[in-house]
């Protein structure tokens, strides 16, 4: 796939998780095009290589960086108060995400799957809507894992699945990698469902509809990157196996991830590039269906309430 560069001078940008991976890449676009770039990390060290890394190939000096962990939603909410209101956002990139091979919860209480993947980009999101400029494009970095979760997988009573989880597993106690792709599934579902509900409350706003926001989630493709590197917990041999299994097939069949940042990067700068006004799930620039849970209302708001405290939906009230 290729990329079509759009000029972005005067623009500003937010990436999540920038430092590494489909996020550097996506930063490393958004930098080429002009846009301030800011790049949000929960490792300032490594948030400032990567900015080096990034003025150096690209020769914008408007990049950034920020501390966030979206493990933490105190970082969250510390981050969005502190923004300097008085500059606009254009792009915000919901990218970070993450596996996991243990049982954690945060420090708020959530699976932490969960809260990284789903829950915490909302209430970044929400948290920053006063600072979004007219027609800002949120692009949620999804997953087509959104498809496996199935509605026993989801239920907004439980959003977390704590209580069979918590059957099953002390805190902390590793598991094998179907009950990580099982958490990263249902949070990748859930993340395209709060972003679709947020998109629908955005529209019916007396204050956001005309602001003409928009909000995608998207599958960036099969991406050779850190993600598969994370470590099983447990002493079960034959999920050691299997992740190294996994490990060398996505070398050899995964693409580079300057790919998995196209899709990202298209509906990023999707106004010029002619992409409808309202919520759509993309599979590398192609508009797809996405699970049929996603497509649930009731659904939707439902988590939508399960995973935003009043506080955070005042905003839209
Ligand atoms: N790779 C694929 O094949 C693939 C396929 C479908 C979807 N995706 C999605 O694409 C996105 C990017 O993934 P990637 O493949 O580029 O993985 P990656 O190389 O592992 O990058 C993940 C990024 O998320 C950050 N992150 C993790 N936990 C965080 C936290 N608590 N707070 C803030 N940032 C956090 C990481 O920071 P650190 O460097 O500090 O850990 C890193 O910058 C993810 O949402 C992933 O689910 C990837």
């Amino acid at each position: 796939m290729s990329t079509k560069f759009i000029d972005l001078q005067g623009k500003t940008a937010l990436v999540t998780g920038a430092n590494v991976g489909i996020g550097y890449e996506i930063a490393h676009k958004l930098a080429k095009s002009g846009a301030a770039v800011y790049l949000l990390v929960r490792d300032p060290v490594k948030g400032g290589a990567a900015r080096t890394r990034l003025m150096d190939a690209t020769g914008n000096k408007n990049i950034h960086v920020r501390e966030l962990d979206l493990a933490c939603l105190t970082s969250v909410r510390e981050f969005t108060s502190a923004w300097d209101s008085s500059v606009p956002i254009d792009i915000l990139v919901n990218n970070a995400g993450m596996v996991t091979s243990k049982y954690l919860k945060t420090g708020d209480g959530h699976e932490i799957t969960f809260q990284v993947n789903a829950l915490a980009p909302n209430i970044l999101t929400l948290g920053l809507l006063p600072v979004l400029a007219d027609r800002t494009h949120i692009v949620n970095v999804s997953s087509c894992a959104q498809y496996d979760a199935t509605a026993a997988d989801l239920d907004p009573n439980d959003p977390n699945h704590h209580t069979l989880l918590g059957k099953l597993y002390k805190d902390g106690e590793g598991f094998p990698l179907s009950r990580t792709m099982w958490l990263y599934n249902r949070s990748k579902a859930v993340q395209l469902m709060l972003g679709r509900e947020l998109q629908r409350r955005l529209s019916a706003s007396s204050i956001y509809g005309p602001k003409k926001i928009v909000v995608h989630g998207c599958e960036p493709g099969f991406v050779a990157s850190t993600i598969w590197d994370e470590r099983p917990n447990t002493q079960d041999d034959a999920t050691v196996k299997l992740r190294a299994t996994v490990k060398k097939v996505v070398g050899v069949l995964g693409s580079v991830p300057e790919q998995g940042a196209v899709t990202p990067y298209f509906l990023a700068t999707s106004e010029r590039a002619k992409v409808v006004y309202n919520f759509g799930y993309w599979d590398r620039k192609v508009k797809r269906v996405p699970s049929q849970l996603v497509l649930n209302d009731e659904l939707c708001a439902a988590f939508w309430n399960a995973c935003t405290s009043d506080k955070d939906s005042e905003v839209l009230a």
